[in-house]
């Protein structure tokens, strides 16, 4: 097997990348943290490598530049791929490439294909063994498999022994048996190691430390956290591992909308990078309905984690970006979407805020909150008269999704706030929402 060697300084995408490549290039991946050590290797060991993956720079070195550049005195081909951007001009040749987010892996495999010259049908035409290695340690990602896996019985070759099946529990205890064992490797059959390194690499990504990622990776890796814990919301519902989850995906949400310091910013990040619509939403609405709060007399500090809560939870249920952009009974008799779609579209909210209820130590009262989102009391449907019964709360917390959606769609820079503002005006026509499309107009833009 060839190797691909990766400079990668961040850990965590280390394990990440590593097991894709070998799973989808069937490249053996080798990696390093320096510059120094990658060009060691590659000087040692030129002909192996198939490809170098590396950061562009690391802790304000130049990395990419510092190899090419020793690479080229050296006299040494090998096909590179940039992650992250770079002052300098890198592309020469079709052997050099430079791509933005490394945990967009799908993308990241792509560009590895292509700068190393690997087609498709190589790829897919892989020599994949029957039961197919990976290490064990990948199996503390998850908490049970999506397929069944196998170990070997140390010392003896061909008895593949069945380890994790779907449905059971994976415990560190466990997995930490095993090792002691003398297990290193876990196998899984041919057909279902895409799966399951997909489940994993999910997990991997959703439980990245945010704080070591820049803002495209952020988005990027926010939005898929975002879709696993959906996931997970409607295949559980309320768990230990849901929870968990949920609270992470939370206080990352949390941390990027106070980063922000205007709503344009936030939208140039959000546009430009590969993010779902849920995920967009999610986000500008956080930084939104925080936005509207400082300006109602009325409002406390304890609201503020109401409304992150309430964000990330109100349309959690719902399963495409689809369904995620409809706010009114017009588009929603007009949509799409088949009968079951529409039932889990017309009853989001209700199911939402029965989930949120019992959320272990939610904010009191949030549930009403996620129940009355599209205006409805008893959380079905989208109502286009509003009950005077509607908490305050609510009604900003309406409106604020209806500018958002708005703003979403409008794109980055090309917002017309006059059409914006006389949308909410006809939407929102009496007189209680009258302070809160005011205190909308005062956005950081
Ligand atoms: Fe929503
Ligand atoms: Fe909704």
């Amino acid at each position: 097997m060839a190797d691909i060697l990766l400079i990668e300084n961040n850990e965590e995408l280390e394990n990440l990348y590593n097991l894709n490549f070998k799973v989808y290039l069937g490249l053996n991946p080798l990696s390093t943290k320096k510059v120094e050590t990658a060009i060691e290797e590659i000087l040692k060991e030129e002909k192996k490598i198939t490809l170098i993956v590396s950061k562009a720079e690391m802790e304000g070195s130049k990395t990419a530049e510092v190899l090419l550049e020793k690479m080229k005195s050296e006299n040494i081909k090998i096909p590179l791929l940039v992650i992250g951007k770079s002052e300098a001009t890198l592309e020469n040749d079709d052997s050099t490439l430079v791509m933005d987010v490394g945990v967009d892996l799908k993308t990241l495999i792509r560009n590895c294909a292509q700068v190393a010259n690997i087609t498709a049908a190589e790829m897919v035409g892989l020599d994949v063994p029957n039961y197919f290695p990976i290490p064990v340690h990948y199996l503390n990602r998850i908490k049970s498999p999506i397929c069944k896996t196998f170990f070997l019985e140390p010392g003896d070759e061909n008895n593949y022994q069945p380890l994790f099946s779907p449905g059971d529990e994976i415990t560190s205890d466990k997995v930490k048996n095993y090792m002691s064992m003398g297990v290193s490797e876990i196998y899984i059959q041919k057909n279902d190691r895409l799966k399951l390194v997909n489940q994993i690499s999910n997990e991997m990504i959703s439980e990245l430390s945010f704080d070591k990622l820049n803002d495209n990776e952020r988005v990027v890796a926010g939005d898929i956290q975002v879709a696993t814990v959906s996931d997970k919301f409607s295949e559980m519902g309320i768990t230990k591992e849901t929870i968990n989850s949920a609270k992470k995906c939370i206080r990352d949400i949390a941390k990027d909308v106070k980063k922000n310091k205007s709503l344009k910013s936030m939208l140039k990040n959000l546009l430009s990078n590969k993010a779902s619509y849920l995920y967009k939403h999610i986000q500008v609405l956080s930084y939104v309905s925080l936005h509207l709060i400082k300006h109602a007399d009325w409002a406390k500090k304890e609201h503020e984690e109401k409304l992150m809560f309430a964000c990330f939870f109100h349309d959690i249920l719902l399963k495409s970006d689809d369904q995620a952009k409809i706010s009114t009974k017009e588009d929603f008799d007009k949509a799409d979407l088949n009968f079951e779609q529409k039932e889990t579209l017309k009853h989001h909210a209700l199911r939402a805020s029965e989930l949120a209820r019992i959320f272990p130590k939610s904010p009191a009262g949030v549930d009403l909150l996620i129940r009355q989102h599209h205006g409805a009391l008893n959380g079905v449907g989208f109502p286009e008269n509003f009950s005077p019964n509607l908490s305050p709360l609510s009604l900003n917390f309406m409106v604020a999704e209806a500018y958002t959606d708005r703003v979403i769609e409008a794109g980055d820079g090309k917002m017309n706030k006059k059409l914006i503002f006389s949308f909410l005006n006809r939407r929102y026509p009496t007189n209680r929402f009258k302070k809160i499309i005011e205190a909308l107009d005062k956005i950081i833009l």
